[in-house]
């Protein structure tokens, strides 16, 4: 029979991440003068035993003695205390009730409070070492069990010895009495639990120092061990990417790296390797030379709306899933959208113009309110439906047209035809996409169709307008003005030199490329994609990314999730369920979803299983990447 592993784990500042004894001071003097300092005379004491400079006892019967407890302040603190468990333990639950027969508890604190916290986990009560209190007949606390030799001096080697384990024994604890169990030649290994408070001279100690239990699991190759632990996801943000993205990743466990500028090609091959996750803006090129020499990238994050800048297919041929900011910046362009249309029906940047060559102009000849106009809105996506509501609040009459089947917002109005649009409405704003069809799409005959004295706007791509013509209706005055935020070519940089290609025209506004550029924006981007990056490495979600079939995905409590990247290419899923069937796998759950290129399977599973079945999986023909949750 294989050798059985015991897990003896610590409570205070372990299990949970408090000292059980602070919290209960906190509830008994809360609001009152002795508040602070019965608080700190405790947390001394707490801290002199951990460290092994009084003896065990001696810090329990002071620390009592300053606490002047019932029953029922005891069933507080259990409920403050299941609020306060560790992270990581928290995100391990499975593994608890699992392994419910090997898992310890040995504490030197109370079982009256430690039992219904530590049972949520489905550890069992006669696994649960620690002591007990004696109350009187009014439910007071009146001290401890001093028989249990847990209230004693080495009191958790005393009782190992008396436990006597038959097997490995692995001890996971914060304080010096942990380690002493280690030092008594009665366990194999000694995790000093760093997630909560690192104690140098219990670090001294350690065989292992652990930041969380995925650590543990990892480091001990536990069937229930999440892939990778957190701690040891390394992320590489490039451009400067705003801080709060890089707090919120290391809010997560990840270890981050923050570079003020973009990295050539050879630096970023250099720099990628064992990089997981990449934050990007544009000008880093991730070329298909630098996802080869990547060797655990597994997502890229656009901190941006273009990707343009990554090479997709080759991050899709590497199973690396890309993100971006989509809508971050959306309500940013609208604003500018809508401000542009005012200033251009009210003639201001002529009027500007004029004051600036030092002509007095005053006048309403062409000048309008928007009020009542028609605005026709050319691709009803993310910012044209927004453009939509906000217009409309102005009093404006909104038409759009669009190549799909768009809900019309608000009062709008769907049009079936571009050409009923354009000699429709008084301002045309164009919100088309990227795609290759819409390069050069609006010609000087779109421009001729719209009405005499009609704007135009165009704050999507460059390459869709036909600024020749324009110019020309512009000159003609056959349109009246134009707002022109993107170029057919656009300066890499704010140091090269901008041509301007519309000139000698009046009520004009050019601006460079500036439509979703304010800081609100960059803050939403920099919530946004940690956001996406943090559901794909714990959910496997791979929705709104831009290359993998999309999948929402709930977050699984109890079982195992396996994700599986391959090629497109037929059976697979039945290879996949032939391996789960062999290994006698229940499977709670399986989604699949293809695109041209690559297919993704996510499989829940709800029992233990043996290191063979990841093997088998990972060797099936066409498997990009394979990757466990738990
Ligand atoms: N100026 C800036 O700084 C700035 C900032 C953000 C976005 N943008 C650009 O704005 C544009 C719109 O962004 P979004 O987030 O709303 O995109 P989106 O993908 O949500 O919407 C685009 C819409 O256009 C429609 N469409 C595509 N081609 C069309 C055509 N030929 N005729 C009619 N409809 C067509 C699509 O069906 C879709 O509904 C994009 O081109 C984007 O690059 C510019």
């Amino acid at each position: 029979m294989a050798n059985k592993r015991f897990f003896v784990i610590d409570f205070d500042s372990t299990f949970t991440k408090v000292e059980a004894l602070d919290v209960l001071s906190d509830i008994l003097y809360e609001g009152t003068d002795k508040k602070e300092e019965i608080g700190s005379k405790i947390k001394e004491l707490t801290d002199q035993a951990m460290a092994g400079e009084l003896s065990f006892r001696e810090a329990l019967e002071q620390r009592l003695a300053l606490l002047d407890a019932t029953k029922k302040d005891v069933d507080q603190l259990s409920s403050e205390l299941k609020k306060l468990v560790s992270e990581s333990v928290k995100r391990n639950k499975a593994f608890f009730s699992q392994e419910k027969d090997n898992v310890l508890i040995v504490s030197s604190g109370f079982k009256d409070f430690i039992a219904p916290v530590v049972k949520d986990f489905g550890i069992k009560e006669e696994n649960i070492y620690a002591n007990t209190f004696t109350y009187n007949d009014k439910d007071e606390v009146t001290g401890f069990d001093a028989s249990n030799p847990l209230s004693e001096h080495k009191g958790k080697v005393k009782l190992m010895e008396e436990l006597s384990l038959d097997g490995e024994v692995l001890v996971i604890g914060d304080g010096y009495t942990d380690y002493e169990i280690r030092e008594a030649g009665l366990a194999k290994t000694f995790y000093a639990f760093t997630e909560n408070i690192k104690r140098e001279k219990v670090l001294a100690k350690a065989d292992v120092e652990a930041s969380s239990f995925d650590e543990i699991l990892y480091s001990i190759k536990h069937p229930m061990a999440t892939s990778f632990p957190k701690s040891k996801i390394k992320v590489l943000l490039l451009e400067n990417i705003h801080k709060d993205a890089k707090q919120k990743l290391e809010d997560e466990g990840y270890q981050v790296e923050l570079l003020g500028g973009a990295l050539d090609e050879d630096e970023l091959c250099e720099k990628i390797k064992g990089v997981h996750i990449l934050g990007i803006r544009s000008k880093t090129m991730l070329t298909r030379k630098v996802v080869e020499a990547a060797d655990r990238l597994m997502l890229v994050g656009a901190f941006c709306i273009g990707t343009n800048q990554i090479d997709l297919q080759a991050c899709t041929d590497h199973g690396v899933s890309v993100f971006n900011a989509p809508f971050s910046n959306t309500r940013s362009v609208v604003e500018m959208a809508i401000g542009e249309i005012i200033l251009l029906m009210r003639q201001i940047p002529r009027r500007m113009r004029q004051m600036d060559r030092g002509e007095w102009s005053k006048s309403a000849n062409g000048s309008f309110e928007v009020r009542g106009k028609k605005l026709g809105i050319i691709g009803y996506g993310n910012i044209g439906s927004q453009l939509s509501i906000l217009a409309e609040m102005l009093g404006m009459d909104v038409y759009y047209y669009d190549v799909v089947e768009k809900l019309a917002l608000g009062n709008a109005t769907k049009l079936n035809s571009l050409d009923q649009l354009l000699s429709t409405c008084d301002v045309v704003s164009l919100h088309v996409d990227g795609r290759a069809e819409n390069k050069g799409y609006f010609t000087g005959e779109h421009i001729a169709k719209m009405k005499k004295g009609a704007i135009l706007v165009n704050l999507a791509r460059g390459p869709v307008v036909e600024l020749e013509a324009l110019q020309q209706a512009l000159q003609s005055g056959h349109l009246a003005g134009a707002a022109i935020d993107v170029f057919p070519v656009e300066p890499k940089n704010n140091n090269d030199t901008f041509d301007a290609p519309l000139k000698d025209v009046d009520n004009l506004i050019l601006t460079p490329h500036i439509g979703g550029s304010t800081l609100e924006a960059q803050e939403n981007i920099a919530d946004f994609v940690p956001g996406k990056m943090i559901e794909y490495v714990n959910t496997g979600s791979s929705f709104n990314s831009v290359n993998f079939p999309n999948v929402q995905l709930p977050r699984l409590e109890n079982g195992h999730r396996m994700l599986h990247i391959h090629k497109n290419v037929s059976g697979i899923l039945a290879q996949m369920n032939n391996v789960f069937a062999k290994h006698g796998c229940n499977i709670l759950g399986q989604y699949l979803k293809t695109n041209e290129d690559i297919g993704y399977v996510i499989t829940d599973i709800d029992q233990t299983y043996q290191p063979e079945l990841l093997e088998d999986l990972r060797s099936i023909d066409n498997t990009i990447k394979f990757r466990t949750l738990y």
